[in-house]
């Protein structure tokens, strides 16, 4: 199975894509973990990507392209995957209907999270995660046990550097100009749909199952 997780900054991909993974055994593909990861390690990757994620911009098409284009080659990837973060612009989601097409495989739900501005401000603004595990907490909506440590591997919490209120912003910006155009992309598809995000973390995922199961025995 194929799932594709499209949305603004804040509006629960990661959230959802993690508890998808875990409830259809699917590997999380998650460009933001991707490029953060590279950023850290300082490959060639992580180098080109730098400068665009801590300004809040999104890193070019080619690159983005290129890496999963390598990464759908690789054997984990055989039996399906959750794509969270990725398409993000017209040229990306025509790259990778030409990548599917390539391969003959076909994506079976596209799920658009929709949440408006300030409360994803709001979720992003009060975010935590691990370093560690990539475990993401709220301190709004989703505390760790205890305060500052993660609840799976006992790490240090830590806040992204790109979740400061005026580089949110940006994000949102860049979300509104060049990701939003994907609805319309999208918008004729049977596997396209819209779930209203602004709601629990539960609610969500209930929403997002019944469409996949429905799409399954289609
Ligand atoms: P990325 O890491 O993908 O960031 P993003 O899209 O901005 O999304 P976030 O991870 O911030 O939010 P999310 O929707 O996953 O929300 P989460 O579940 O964590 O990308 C980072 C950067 O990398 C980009 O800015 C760009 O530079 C680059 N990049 C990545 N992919 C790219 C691409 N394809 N092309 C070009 N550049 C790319 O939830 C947020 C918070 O809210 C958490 O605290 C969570 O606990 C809480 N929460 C979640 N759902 C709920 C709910 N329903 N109710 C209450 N709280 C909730």
């Amino acid at each position: 199975m194929i799932l594709v997780l499209l949305g603004a900054p804040g509006a629960g991909k990661g959230t959802q894509a993690k508890k998808l993974a875990s409830e259809y055994r699917l590997p999380h593909v998650s460009t933001g973990d991707l490029l953060r990861e590279a950023v850290a390690a300082e490959t060639e990757l992580g180098n080109k990507a730098a400068g665009y994620m801590d300004s809040g911009r999104l890193v070019p098409d080619d690159v983005m392209l290129g890496l999963i284009d390598e990464l759908l080659d690789r054997p984990e990837y055989e039996g399906g995957f959750i794509l969270d973060g990725f398409p993000r612009t017209v040229p990306q989601a025509e790259g990778l209907d030409a990548m599917f097409e390539d391969r003959g495989i076909t994506v079976d739900s596209i799920l658009l999270l929709d949440v408006d501005k300030e409360l994803a401000v709001k979720r992003l603004t009060a975010r935590m995660s691990c370093p560690k595990c990539g475990a993401v907490y709220n301190s709004a909506t989703k505390r760790s046990k205890v305060e500052g440590v993660c609840d799976v591997c006992g790490s240090t919490l830590a806040t992204r550097t790109d979740d400061t209120r005026e580089t949110v912003e940006a994000r949102f910006d860049e979300y509104r100009r060049l990701t939003e155009p994907l609805v319309e992309y999208y918008a004729e598809r049977e596997a396209f749909h819209s779930i209203d995000a602004g709601r629990s973390i539960e609610d969500v995922d209930r929403d997002v199952r019944e469409i996949i199961d429905t799409g399954r025995g289609r």
